[in-house]
């Protein structure tokens, strides 16, 4: 089986993880976050979200975030803009990135940014426009990819549909997103056969949630299909709104470990990366949901012991 020689991960833990956790993270402690995630060799560290505080209260200090990261070279903070109101925060706080965000279900898109998918791109529409006047790179999120939490079954050919418009408006790369992390290899191909047929394969990132457990599966099959662009979250970071108890987003130290294991070398320092789950799961008092980080973190444990 073939796969990409390259691959990208795009860091989702800072906003998709924290955005969903309960226990409240402090301002400093998300820059730290976001600098030890650079100092481990990450490129792309989505770092918050100008959204409504009142919906999302937990990234109600975006600017205050924006302000305090130091930006290292080659490295982008994206931030999530959901109309003209994100975008104009986010070029005032210093933003060279942003992203916004769409669903492939109408349901969720009125749950999520209340709106419908075709008014929603309306409000995109301008944001693109001005970003592109500002030279600020946008990337188009999609969610309820593989299914939706009230709509339940989600066609390939809308979320294809969706993809096409983002990137004909000026998104640079599309991330497809497994929401509530219902889908499975089989229903993972299906739909990035359908996207692929609107939208260049290279422009294509896979965002994957771990409720099932098949993420990592999820992430191989698109891999065949030559996707060579992952969002994760460190430690699992976050949790899923719509499913009580369930886990996030995929771990970015599996991710790193599948990677890593293909051969396939991102500049990921994994054992920094295991360092950061393991002190950020502790600022949060919860566990680390990455077993590639949990095994490692035994072992480095037991190495340490016997020397
Ligand atoms: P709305 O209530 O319809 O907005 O919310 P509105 O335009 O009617 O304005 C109402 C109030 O919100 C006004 O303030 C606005 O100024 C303010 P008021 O006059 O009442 O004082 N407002 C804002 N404030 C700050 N920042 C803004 C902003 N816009 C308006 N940008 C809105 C619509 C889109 C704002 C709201 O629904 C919202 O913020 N939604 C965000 C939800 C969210 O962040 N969800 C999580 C991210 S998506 C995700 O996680 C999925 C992803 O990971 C992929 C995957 O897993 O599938 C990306
Ligand atoms: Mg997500």
């Amino acid at each position: 089986m073939t796969h990409p020689s390259k691959v990208k991960i795009v860091e989702v833990g800072p906003r998709d993880g924290l955005q969903n956790e309960k226990a409240s993270v402090s301002t400093a402690v998300k820059i730290e976050l976001i600098a030890r995630l650079g100092q481990a060799g990450v490129k792309c560290i989505e770092a918050t979200a100008f959204v409504s505080p009142k919906w999302v209260p937990q990234m109600a200090d975006n600017a205050e975030v924006m302000a305090g990261i130091k930006r290292l070279p080659g490295v982008a903070y994206p931030v999530l803009v959901p109309n003209m109101k994100g975008f104009e925060a986010a070029l005032a706080a210093g933003c060279q990135e942003v992203a916004v965000f769409g669903a492939a279900s109408e349901a969720f898109s009125q749950r999520n940014i209340n709106c419908s998918v075709v008014e929603s791109l309306e409000r995109f529409r301008p944001v693109v426009e001005e970003a592109r006047r500002n030279r600020v790179k946008v990337r188009g999120y999609i969610s309820c990819a593989l299914g939706c939490p009230y709509q339940g079954e989600v066609m390939p050919s809308a979320v294809a549909e969706l993809a096409h418009a983002l990137f004909e408006m000026g998104c640079y790369e599309i991330s497809l997103g497994d929401t509530i992390g219902v889908g499975t290899p089989g229903k993972t191909r299906d739909m990035i056969e359908a996207v692929a047929r609107r939208v260049p394969l290279k422009k294509l990132a896979g965002h994957f949630h771990d409720t099932y457990g098949m993420a990592i599966a999820n992430i191989y099959a698109s891999l065949e299909m030559g996707i060579a662009v992952f969002d994760a979250s460190v430690a699992g970071l976050g949790g899923c709104p719509y499913a009580a108890g369930a886990s996030g987003n995929v771990a970015t130290e599996d991710v790193v470990y599948l990677l890593q294991g293909l051969g396939i070398d991102i500049g990921i320092d994994l054992a920094g990366l295991v360092e950061t789950g393991a002190w950020i799961t502790e600022k949060l008092g919860r566990q680390n949901a990455s077993k590639a980080a949990r095994a490692l973190s035994a072992m480095f444990a037991a190495r340490s012991a016997a020397s």
